[in-house]
């Protein structure tokens, strides 16, 4: 097996990652858990479409071995509660894909992206109970900055990484 690669997500890429996503376990910790639509997905992928081509930066489709197995990448917090304005490393990938080292190989390729573009800091939001993505963004060098509630009524770490 070769090491994971980022690419920015093709349109077809959101039917992928609505297959990879339609999984009560994959979204335990994100939000209330609930399940999205292709619909949803299909925005999402669009939006990160959008942010690469402005930004270079963005939440990239993680192939493995040619095959689409989540994303991984940075994009900026878009909710009303938490690091409003900041720029959040986030990670999510398929179930059969969990267990390799594979999100931390490929949030690390994403931050050196966000380095190589002058991006001072970066934030993850991470419900605590969540030990595999704790586990991510510790091995990447971030630690707990604040706490927050999220709206779910859930305690959310943020974590945080400076660049230089
Ligand atoms: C979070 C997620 C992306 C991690 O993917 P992964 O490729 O399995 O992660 P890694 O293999 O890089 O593991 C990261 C570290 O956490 C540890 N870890 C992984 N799963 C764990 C678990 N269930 N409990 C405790 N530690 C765990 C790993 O052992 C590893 O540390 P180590 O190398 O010192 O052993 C994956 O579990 C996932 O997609 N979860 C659902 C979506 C999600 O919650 N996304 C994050 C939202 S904040």
């Amino acid at each position: 097996m070769t090491g994971p690669g980022l690419r920015v997500p093709t349109t077809a890429d959101a039917g992928r990652w609505f297959e990879l996503f339609d999984d009560a376990e994959v979204m335990r910790f994100i939000g209330a858990g609930e399940i999205r639509d292709r619909e949803y997905y299909a925005g999402l992928v669009q939006r990160q479409r959008d942010l690469a081509e402005s930004t270079g930066l963005c939440l990239f489709s993680v192939v493995v071995d040619d095959e689409v197995a989540g994303f991984a990448g940075i994009h900026p917090w878009s909710h009303p509660w938490g690091p409003t304005g900041s720029l959040e490393a986030g990670w999510r990938l398929g179930r059969r894909f969990w267990g390799r080292g594979l999100a931390t190989a490929a949030a690390r390729a994403a931050v050196e992206l966000a380095r190589a573009r002058g991006v001072p800091q970066l934030v993850s939001v991470v419900q605590q109970g969540n030990e595999a993505s704790a586990g991510v963004a510790r091995k990447l060098g971030m630690a707990v900055a604040r706490q927050h509630r999220s709206p779910e009524g859930a305690s959310v770490d943020e974590f945080e990484l400076l660049l230089d």
